[in-house]
């Protein structure tokens, strides 16, 4: 289904997604979903439980096919590996694989089995390992690792991938909170040093304004709003999307901050 968009008028535009649905019987899980990414930004999907924000980056990436649609892209694409790398919600790593040989996983588009990795690719893997501050753990099995050391090394192994465009979906739901910021305060660096297009999951509304360029709101199958997170969070989207009553403060940085405050409100 990916295309080459020849009409992209802008050359920052990596992907275009158009009247992308997505159904399960009659029931519409994606309801013709469009809109665009550019190089060099930090997206966030946000959205409540159910809404469609996995089964939207599961799309894009054709692990689930879209019942309606069209993709393009900048490129021709001739491998999906070298283009996107993924890091899923809930990875389950059953097998006894070593820390740095999950990491390595992410090198298998580059280099044939008869040659085996190179120079680079060690390379790669070994740069991964340290930004995700799991060096000391490299040569552990994954299967003993706890919930929060096993996300970063499936960041890692997206990271070692090296791709334009990377797809997460909430990669640091698990992690405490010292490495959620090292994780965010990482990708944000690779954005603006990189050029590379970021599409994360978040709950945390508040590291959704914080470190990335531009929201989607999903609400049931579709974007009900995009942009700058400080605009499109409003009181009254939280209120009607999140079910939240919200206020945005001012911290003594003179940052935006959101507070919340919970009442009852059944949908
Ligand atoms: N294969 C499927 N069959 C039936 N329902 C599905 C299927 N895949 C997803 N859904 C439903 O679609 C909705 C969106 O799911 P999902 O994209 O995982 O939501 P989110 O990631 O926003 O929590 C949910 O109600 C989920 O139960
Ligand atoms: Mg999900």
């Amino acid at each position: 289904m990916f295309k080459i968009n020849k009409e992209l008028q802008e050359q920052s535009i990596v992907m275009e997604f158009e009247e992308i649905s997505f159904k399960v019987g009659p029931k519409k899980i994606l309801k013709e979903v469009s809109h665009n990414l550019k190089e060099g930004c930090f997206y966030s999907i946000a959205g409540c439980n159910g809404s469609g924000k996995t089964t939207l980056l599961q799309t894009l990436l054709q692990i689930k096919k879209a019942s309606s649609g069209k993709i393009y892209l900048q490129d021709k694409v001739e491998n999906n590996a070298h283009y996107f790398s993924y890091v899923p919600q809930n990875t389950q790593l059953e097998f006894d694989f070593t820390v740095e040989e999950v990491v390595m996983m992410g090198r298998y588009p580059y280099y044939s089995g008869i040659t085996g990795p190179g120079k680079e690719d060690k390379e790669k893997v070994k740069q991964a390992l340290k930004l995700t501050d799991i060096e000391h753990l490299s040569k552990r099995l994954v299967t003993t690792l706890s919930g929060g050391e096993r996300q970063r090394a499936i960041i890692a192994r997206a990271l070692a991938q090296d791709t334009p465009i990377m797809f997460l979906d909430e990669p640091v739901s698990q992690l405490d909170i010292y490495h959620q910021l090292e994780v965010l305060n990482l990708l944000r660096e690779i954005v603006d040093t990189q050029n590379k297009t970021i599409v994360t999951v978040l709950h945390d509304l508040n590291q959704v304004s914080k470190f990335t360029d531009e929201v989607m709101v999903m609400d049931n199958g579709e974007i009900a709003a995009y942009g700058p997170p400080h605009e499109v969070l409003s009181p009254s989207l939280l209120k009607e999307i999140f079910r939240v009553n919200a206020e945005w403060i001012y911290t003594e940085d003179h940052k935006p901050h959101l507070v919340f405050h919970y009442h009852h409100n059944k949908k």
